[in-house]
């Protein structure tokens, strides 16, 4: 890379006012590696702006429902992974999944996220059907965050009522893919889970992790080219965390919380310069890592919060990362937190609002013109 900073002002400024999608990867490298304080505060100001431009002064909601543990799945860096045995294990029922989603249409979130470990079987399929037919009359907008399905079974879903879809891809790069996941994973299988949920008619959400061993810049300038790629409505991405009962957490190199956390803002900050009109989320990984992390991710050019509904008394089981936080804090709290945080930076919450992606709303009345 011969840009100098000049250089690198100019490509800040030209991806904020050019159309979407007009930066190369080696670009997008380039701002990624950024660490000077001065463009730093550049970067994200710029993002930030973008973020103003597209979707207004405002915070959108998702009211988040940890609806199980129970997964069937290993991945190397996930506290709930199967072969955890110091996790304990639970799954609400049908009543206490439809009672958060009544509590979040209580607090004003129009739209909610249920998310839960990978589960593949006829029975679980049929009880989210149920849940999803049961939430139907209170009017939120549903996501899903269920893993890996057949394209049936995220067709029955959709048809029973969920909008949208988060499958985060982790990495869009299949050889860092294999050294997080046991061999049975396959990349080329979630790729194609994604294409099944965007041909199912769902606003796609995907996203990967940042500050991950072995990972590099360039790792990440093409995780943000993938988004486009699949065409994303919705990006919820973060640092990783490592936990201490995954075998990842060994290979992890020490990185202090703010270096990782700064990580997952330069990402933040990059896809809303390239990507411009999707919903992005400020991730709870940036809150484990800095008590104003959330904020700092909307400052970045985030549009999304996602405050947790799930009872505080099994918020402790679904730890993905250390550090989680909110874990003694009831949804009550949390609401009020998120009201006096999100003031602090001018900005507020959007309560009431289905908060659909402008990227997927754009897209549907072009193709209907
Ligand atoms: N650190 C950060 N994020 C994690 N996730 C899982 N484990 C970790 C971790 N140790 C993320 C994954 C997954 C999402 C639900 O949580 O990206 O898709
Ligand atoms: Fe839960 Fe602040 S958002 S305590």
């Amino acid at each position: 890379m011969d840009l100098d900073e000049r250089d690198v002002a100019g490509l800040i400024a030209r991806a904020a006012a050019n159309p979407p999608r007009t930066m190369s990867v080696e670009e997008m490298e380039l701002l990624l590696s950024v660490e000077d304080p001065v463009l730093l505060k550049e970067l994200f100001d710029a993002a930030y702006a973008v973020k103003l431009r597209e979707c207004g002064r405002g915070v959108a909601l998702r009211g988040l429902v940890e609806a199980g543990n129970c997964c069937a799945k290993d991945c190397y860096y996930c506290g709930i992974r199967k072969s955890n045995a110091k996790a304990s294990r639970y799954m609400l029922d049908e009543d206490e999944i439809v009672g958060c989603a009544e509590q979040a249409s209580r607090f004003g979130y129009g739209s909610l996220v249920i998310q839960s470990g990978e589960i593949e079987s006829e029975a679980h399929t049929r009880s989210i059907e149920r849940i999803l037919a049961r939430i139907a009359p209170l009017g939120l907008g549903v996501t899903l965050s269920l893993g890996e399905q057949e394209e049936s079974v995220y067709r029955r879903w959709r048809e029973a009522g969920a909008t949208r879809y988060l499958l985060r891809i982790e990495t869009s790069s299949p050889r860092l893919y294999s050294t997080l996941h046991p061999a049975e994973c396959s990349w080329a299988r979630r790729v194609e889970c994604l294409r099944a949920i965007k041909r199912c008619g769902y606003q796609l959400g995907t996203g990967v992790m940042c500050a991950l061993p072995g990972q590099t810049m360039a790792d990440l300038a093409r995780d943000i080219a993938f988004y486009a790629e699949v065409d994303a409505d919705m990006i919820g991405m973060g640092p990783y965390i490592p936990h201490p009962d995954t075998p990842l957490a060994a290979k992890a190199p020490r990185m202090a919380d703010e270096e990782r956390l700064l990580l997952g803002l330069k990402m933040i900050a990059v896809t809303r310069l390239y990507l411009h009109d999707v919903n992005i989320a400020a991730s709870t990984a940036l809150q484990a890592l800095a008590h104003d992390g959330r904020e700092r991710g909307i400052l970045a050019g985030a549009n999304v919060i996602m405050p947790n509904v799930t009872d505080t008394k099994w918020r402790r089981s679904y730890t993905l990362y250390d550090g989680k936080p909110c874990l003694d804090e009831n949804a009550k709290m949390c609401q009020g937190c998120l009201e006096r945080r999100v003031a602090s930076i001018g900005e507020h919450l959007l309560y009431g609002q289905l908060g659909d992606s402008r990227h997927f709303v754009r897209c549907h009345v072009d193709s209907m013109a």
